[in-house]
C-alpha cells in the first residue's frame, strides 16, 4: 500500500491518476454520446432506452456512477494540486508570455476544465434529477406511461439559451478532450515524441467525434429533424 501513497504524494503519480481518470471520462463521453444519438430514431426508441438504463441495468449504471463519481472527483482534485505544485514551483510569472509551441487546447485546460465541471453540475440537475426544467417537461410522461426524457430533450432545446449553453460547452469538451486524450497517452508513455504524431490526430479524431455526437442533438432540433 506505501507504493500507493509514495505513487499519490509524487508529481508523476497525480499525472498518472489525472491521466486514468480522465481516459474513464472519455469511455463515459462516448458511450454516453451514442445513446444520445438514438433521439434521431424517434420518441419511443429514446424513451425506451432511458426506461432500461433506469429499469433492468439500474444496478449497472449504479456501479458506473460511482467509478465515474470517484473518477471526476480524483481527477479534480489532481488537477487542483498539480495546479498548486506548479504555482509554489513558479511564484513570478514568467515576464515574457508569448505562446510558442502550445495550442488554445492546451491553454484552456484549467479554466476550460473548471466551465466543464458546471456544466456536468447544471446537467445532472436538468436532464437527471429536474431541479433545473427550463421546459416545465421534466415530469411528462410519454403514451406508454414512461418517463418522457425525449420530450424533455425537445422542449429544452427549443429554448434559446439552453442550447446555446450546450453547444458553447460542447466546444469546451472537444478542445479539453483534444489535449487530454493526447497528454494522458503522453503520461502514460504509450505516445512517444515523434515527427509524426499518429496519438495527435487520434485525439483530435475522438474530440472531433464527441464534439459533433453531442452537437447534434441540439441542432437537431433548432433544425426540427428531432420534434
Ligand atoms: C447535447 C449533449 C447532451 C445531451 C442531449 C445529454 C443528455 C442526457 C440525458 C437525457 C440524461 C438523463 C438520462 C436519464 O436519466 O434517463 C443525461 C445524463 C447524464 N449526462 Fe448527459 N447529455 C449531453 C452531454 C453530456 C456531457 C458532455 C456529459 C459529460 C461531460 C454528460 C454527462 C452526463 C451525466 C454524468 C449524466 C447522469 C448519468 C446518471 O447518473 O444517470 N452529458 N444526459
Amino acid at each position: 500500500m506505501s507504493w500507493f501513497v509514495n505513487l499519490y504524494r509524487s508529481t508523476i503519480g497525480k499525472k498518472i491518476i489525472m491521466a486514468v481518470t480522465g481516459l474513464i471520462g472519455i469511455g463515459f463521453v462516448l458511450v454516453h454520446m451514442l445513446g444520445n444519438l438514438q433521439v434521431f430514431i424517434g420518441q419511443d426508441k429514446f424513451d425506451a432506452y432511458a426506461a432500461m438504463l433506469h429499469g433492468p441495468l439500474a444496478e449497472v449504471v449504479w456501479g458506473l456512477r460511482i467509478v465515474l463519481i470517484v473518477a471526476v472527483v480524483l481527477h479534480v482534485l489532481m488537477a487542483w494540486q498539480l495546479t498548486q505544485r506548479a504555482r509554489a514551483a513558479r511564484p513570478v510569472d514568467y515576464r515574457m508570455r508569448e505562446p510558442q509551441v502550445s495550442t488554445w487546447a492546451s491553454r484552456t485546460m484549467r479554466w476550460g476544465g473548471v466551465l466543464l465541471l458546471v456544466f456536468i453540475v447544471f446537467h445532472i440537475l436538468h436532464f437527471t434529477v429536474g431541479v433545473i426544467d427550463p421546459a416545465h417537461a421534466f415530469h411528462e410522461t410519454d403514451a406508454l406511461g414512461r418517463h418522457d426524457i425525449y420530450g424533455d430533450v425537445v422542449a429544452s432545446f427549443r429554448i434559446w439559451w439552453v442550447s446555446a449553453f450546450y453547444i458553447v460547452a460542447m466546444i469546451f469538451l472537444g478542445l479539453h478532450l483534444f489535449h487530454g486524450a493526447w497528454s494522458s497517452l503522453r503520461t502514460l508513455g504509450v505516445a512517444h515524441p515523434s515527427a509524426h504524431p499518429l496519438k495527435r490526430r487520434i485525439s483530435a479524431a475522438i474530440a472531433i467525434i464527441v464534439w459533433l455526437g453531442f452537437t447534434l442533438v441540439p441542432l437537431g432540433v433548432i433544425a426540427g429533424i428531432v420534434h
